[in-house]
């Protein structure tokens, strides 16, 4: 508690002293560099949290930080292959830092946007508190402990991660996100203290109204007017409303409503996501005390029956992917470039949303589907009180579990992105009754904290006796898998809207190619049947060809999805590639087959199923790679649009043209293999529409380096995806090459991680070098701080060196 009139006469005294950031009346800061880190073997605190210890010779680091991924791929690892086979453990952080004298009359608090798991923090010595959930953001109160001036203040973070398995895929380990320290004044807006809908949109008018959560931290009761201003996405102030003379005793939080109406708003939509933003301000006595921003869309949507989704009164299919947080080679370790990259890739493909499997997503996710225009279903749980596996969140379910949907809700219900809240996937209380009671619960939960989108569950049972539908309490009827079921849905769930959360679960290796491709290999046969016949290597064929037996091929799932309107999307199980759950392998196999493009964030043939059929690219796109044994019947596929015929010819000889059958989404020839080329040409109506050659690769003879972006940030965070293909002398992809690249940079960046997509891999992700998987690897190169232009070089013996240039600003 502090006292209102202390607060300005020590304001006033200190105010020379301050820095002009300083006399901000709220600051919000990264607090991510300068942290030390140990791993340690023992459950015994050894003093770590003291505020005297002696971390002198811990190792220095910013976060965010995942020390998994830096570990070492080992079938052992109590992680197991389903968590990705590296270790979890124990892990210490700890950070020395001091404030400002003039800020000792602030609050201070410290907010972490997500730590795996089980975190506790002390500051200064002093027991925080410790949060269980891995995914969820949470913040201490830093205020009643901080020391101002010379004396240096010590927060410490244990993080334990050794009770494993507790995940049913990779999760990383550590302070895996971004941590911010924020001041206040003691009359501030809560955390997350804003809720902005808007319940009334027209082209000609919509209605913004911003909930506002204030809390007074001072010792005496007070009075302030609240303000609130509504801007545009080009800066244009287009809307206001005020409170005046609201009275707020100590110690209390009070919530005020505020509308205003915006003339013509522009929409939030998927082709331009126009945002804008609430700035709201507490004042008192024509002093400001508080100003908080809110970014927000305005948009409305609804999901119906038989039609399906309609985002603002546009029919939309919900055309998604589920996503895993892991960043690939970066494990996860949050960066911001490594999410947009992600988000990118899988908007090329055509997707629109993003389901955020099975937990709340970094805050970045968000932000950026709120501005690149995906739709995104939210999603908070993977297992409820019953257990996935020994040692996951179901043991702190009892204690846990209303704090964290709470506060997952309370964070994410202003981006306009956000269209469906899942509140749990293939929970296992689908089948008994204590489902009914828990879905009413967590339902109340989220409609208690936001009205204006549907709750759904990701449910793996798909009938109306399963207890999360029984219980009425879901307003989206949604199902993993079962396509077999989805025609008879509007029986069986009449009048309910209809999602399908996950689907497909196909399984492909980039580049691998098994023959007859018209043949589907189920693969395990079913769940509970161990699989022993696959590939030597551990490969999955990236034709249409190649599922899990719960799952279905793209052809079946996308003949359906498209041809019922009330079906309102689907989400692939997966956009990319994740590490863990390397179904239907085990070790060596330690990522996942599941993704349309590999971990390494190269696509795989399927993607571009979803780019002729999703994107409004035009797409040609011929495979398999033309280097094969003479003699062999090879399947050639083509995936197209905007074309009606496509005529395939080997060298030079016309194989005849073809058109898509009827509930197919590609052509294909069978064809005796001959070494040279092999050539594609799309038509309509007769005119070329696109043409596409694959010719016999001969011996790898070079190294050709691109990059995602030749200008990068020089802020010590940006990334540069350079990618690297082994080509022979006339540039042909060598599909078989696995070239061992060696990567070096001169210049003001590092290369952070290096991979292939190949699943089956075991070299580290740390390493400056790679073998090429399929004649495809990547190099990770992070910007340092300094402007200037970096060259980074490949090698590889028999090769010239290769180099890429890349500026940094
Ligand atoms: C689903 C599950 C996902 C993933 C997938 C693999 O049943 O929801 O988390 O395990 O299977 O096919």
């Amino acid at each position: 508690m502090r006292s209102f009139v202390l607060f300005f006469m020590v304001a006033g005294l200190f105010l020379s002293a301050c820095t002009h950031e300083d006399k901000e009346v709220r600051t919000r800061n990264k607090f991510t560099g300068d942290w030390k880190f140990a791993l340690v073997d023992s459950l015994d605190s050894n003093g770590y949290h003291h505020a005297d210890f002696d971390d002198s010779n811990w190792r220095r680091l910013d976060l965010p930080h995942d020390w998994s991924i830096e570990g070492t791929f080992n079938e052992n690892n109590p992680s197991g292959v389903g968590g990705g086979a590296l270790p979890g453990g124990l892990g210490w952080y700890r950070k020395t830092f001091s404030l400002p004298e003039c800020q000792s009359n602030k609050m201070f608090f410290i907010e972490f946007d997500g730590v795996y798991m089980n975190s506790e923090v002390w500051i200064n010595g002093h027991y925080l508190g410790k949060r269980p959930n891995g995914y969820i953001s949470f913040r201490y109160d830093l205020t009643p402990y901080l020391l101002f001036g010379e004396k240096e203040n010590v927060i410490v973070v244990k993080v334990d991660n050794s009770a494993q398995p507790n995940s049913r895929w990779y999760s990383g380990s550590g302070i895996y996100r971004n941590v911010w320290l924020t001041s206040v004044n003691p009359l501030h807006l809560d955390q997350w203290g804003t809720f902005v809908t808007t319940p009334e949109v027209t082209q000609d008018a919509a209605l913004v109204h911003i909930e506002h959560s204030i809390r007074n931290d001072f010792d005496g009761d007070t009075t302030f007017q609240l303000l609130v201003d509504i801007f545009s996405a080009d800066g244009q102030k287009i809307g206001s409303a005020r409170a005046a003379d609201v009275r707020i005793a100590a110690g209390e939080t009070k919530v005020i409503d505020l509308s205003t109406e915006v003339s013509q708003p522009e929409l939030w939509t998927l082709e331009n996501p126009a945002m804008h933003t609430a700035v709201s301000r507490i004042e008192t006595d024509g002093t400001l005390i508080d100003k908080y921003e809110t970014d927000f869309g305005i948009r409305f949507f609804h999901f119906d029956h038989e039609k399906g989704f309609f985002l603002n009164d546009q029919p939309t299919k919900i055309l998604g992917v589920c996503m895993h947080h892991d960043l690939g080679a970066l494990g996860a370790a949050v960066n911001r470039r490594a999410i947009e990259r992600q988000l990118e890739i899988m908007k090329e493909m055509g997707a629109n949303a993003i389901r955020t499997s099975h937990n709340p997503p970094a805050p970045e996710l968000l932000e950026l589907c709120d501005e690149m225009g995906l739709i995104v279903m939210n999603e908070t749980f993977d297992m409820w009180a019953k257990a996935k596996s020994d040692y996951d969140y179901s043991l702190y379910w009892d204690e846990w579990h209303e704090r964290d949907l709470r506060d997952h809700i309370r964070r994410d219900r202003n981006h306009p992105s956000v269209m469906i809240w899942s509140i749990g996937n293939e929970i296992l209380e689908q089948w008994d009754s204590t489902g009914i009671r828990i879905t009413k619960e967590l339902a109340s939960i989220v409609r208690e904290l936001d009205k204006t989108r549907p709750i759904t569950t990701g449910n793996n049972g798909p009938s109306p006796g399963n207890s999360l539908n029984k219980s009425g309490a879901l307003d989206l009827v949604g199902f993993n898998y079962h396509h077999e079921d989805w025609l008879d849905f509007p029986n069986t769930f009449p009048g309910e809207p209809f999602i399908a959360t996950e689907t497909n679960s196909s399984l492909h290796s980039r580049g691998h190619y098994d023959m007859p491709s018209d043949s589907v290999r189920i693969w395990p046969k079913r769940w509970d049947i161990p699989f022993y016949d696959g590939n030597p290597g551990n490969s999955c064929s990236a034709y249409d060809n190649c599922r899990a037996p719960w799952g279905s091929t793209h052809t079946d799932t996308w003949n359906l999805i498209k041809n019922n309107d009330y079906m309102s999307g689907m989400f692939i199980w997966t956009g990319f590639d994740y590490l863990g759950e390397p179904t239907p392998y085990q070790w060596p196999s330690r990522s996942s087959y599941f993704g349309m493009v590999d971990l390494a964030g190269f696509p795989k043939d399927p993607y571009f199923f979803y780019k002729s059929e999703w994107s409004e690219d035009t797409v040609l796109h011929v495979f398999p790679h033309w280097n094969w044994e003479e003699g062999q019947t090879i399947d050639v596929w083509a995936y197209y649009n905007y074309s009606d015929e496509v005529e395939l010819f080997l060298n030079g000889e016309s194989l005849g043209t073809k058109s898509k059958p009827e509930g197919r989404f590609n052509v294909m020839w069978r064809v005796d293999y001959q070494p040279g080329t092999i050539r594609a040409v799309s038509r309509l109506e007769g005119q070329v529409v696109a043409e596409k050659e694959i010719h016999t690769a001969g011996e790898p003879a070079i190294i050709s380096l691109s990059v995602d972006r030749q200008s990068i940030d020089a802020d010590g965070n940006d990334l540069a995806f350079v990618s690297a293909l082994v080509t022979d002398k006339d540039g042909n992809l060598v599909p078989d090459a696995d070239n061992l690249i060696k990567f070096s940079l001169d210049g003001e960046a590092t290369i952070v991680a290096t991979d292939n997509g190949d699943q089956t891999s075991h070299a580290s992700f740390q390493a400056t070098q790679r073998k090429a998987f399929n004649g495809k690897c990547l190099a990770v190169i992070k910007a340092g701080r300094k402007p200037g232009s970096v060259m980074l070089k490949a090698n590889t013996s028999g090769m010239p060196e290769a180099g890429i240039r890349i500026e940094l600003k």
